[in-house]
């Protein structure tokens, strides 16, 4: 499955795990379709195929012993760099086989996730970290697993008319439907949107009326962002979404909000608040039909309001992203 994907997709950063998840123990994730296993080290964080080159047992069946990782069936030891480094049966006068060797990937820690690039990273880390200014309060937010292809589930965060009607009530306001048309540019290899102006009744379920701007971001195949930003009194936000397509119709996402406001505030009310307007969007993403995201544009109806999404299913095209997609 790996062998047919574009460059774009394997030098992309994914999150695999939260950090907390990865403690002394070997973790296993998947991400298109590959089987991957994580463990921690003294070193710091590692990902392989999880698949012992002996005789095909998933290495996440093992353990992490002296910062190696131990094969469950016959102990062969792999270091952080995917070295055998041990064989018990081989009698001590014989050399390891050169061959002897796990598939690494790139992977590291930061923001609470550990990321993983499966090709050579196009960067040392995400391309949206750029914007994840120091000032801001930042938060994490997920996993959120969706029984969803990840296209859908980015095109979904970038659809702004579901705002009224989905979210209504916490984003928008059904009597208040209409989008302005909008322009999507592309600066550095970002696509992004102009301001966006949204009739808010309840903003952030904080209780206060605004009408609030919205700028749609595109960063890669599987990398959105949103800023949100209310113009009377200088509050915004940046959104960013990353999914992890672990199959075609099985994925898992993560958020980072980075305020500029309540920034003493406990994080909780934020998560709480993202996890309802998921599971408000889990009944679209989940149901919607086909699975996967066509890419030919004659395939749906598309409005000027869904600018956005056209030209992310034009880039996805471009970028050769077949996994997802149709
Ligand atoms: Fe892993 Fe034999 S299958 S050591
Ligand atoms: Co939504």
């Amino acid at each position: 499955m790996i062998d047919d994907l574009s460059p774009a997709m394997l030098e992309q950063w994914y999150p695999a795990l939260l950090s907390s998840e990865l403690h002394d123990k070997p973790v296993p994730a998947k991400l298109f379709g590959q089987q991957i296993v994580l463990f921690r080290t003294s070193n710091g964080v590692h990902a392989f195929k999880d698949l012992c080159i002996h005789r095909g047992v998933p290495l996440s069946l093992g353990k992490v012993e002296n910062d190696e990782l131990v094969c469950a069936y016959h102990g062969w030891r792999y270091n952080g760099c995917g070295n055998c480094v041990r064989i018990p049966s081989l009698p001590a006068d014989r050399a390891i086989p050169d061959k002897a060797k796990a598939s690494a990937y790139a992977c590291f820690e930061q923001h609470g996730l550990v990321w993983i690039c499966l090709g050579t990273p196009k960067a040392d880390v995400p391309s949206f970290f750029a914007n994840m200014d120091e000032e801001l309060k930042i938060v994490l937010m997920g996993p959120y697993e969706l029984a969803a292809a990840g296209p859908r589930i980015v095109e979904n965060f970038l659809d702004v008319s579901h705002l009224m009607f989905v979210h209504e009530g916490l984003l928008g306001d059904s009597q208040f439907p209409e989008i302005q048309d909008y322009r999507v540019n592309e600066y550095n290899g970002v696509l992004r949107t102009d301001e966006i102006v949204v009739f808010q009744p309840d903003a952030d379920g904080r209780g206060t009326s605004m009408n609030s701007h919205y700028t749609y971001e595109v960063y890669g195949p599987f990398t959105a962002a949103l800023i949100k930003r209310n113009p009377d009194n200088g509050e915004m936000f940046h959104l960013f979404l990353m999914v992890l397509p672990m199959t075609e119709q099985k994925s898992r996402a993560y958020m980072l909000k980075a305020r500029n406001y309540d920034k003493d505030a406990p994080d909780d009310a934020f998560i709480a608040f993202q996890d309802t307007l998921i599971e408000q969007d889990r009944v679209m993403v989940e149901n919607q039909k086909p699975e996967l995201l066509p890419l030919d544009l004659q395939a749906e109806l598309h409005l000027k309001c869904d600018r956005m999404s056209i030209a992310y299913r034009q880039r996805l095209k471009q970028w050769g992203v077949t996994f997802g997609t149709a």
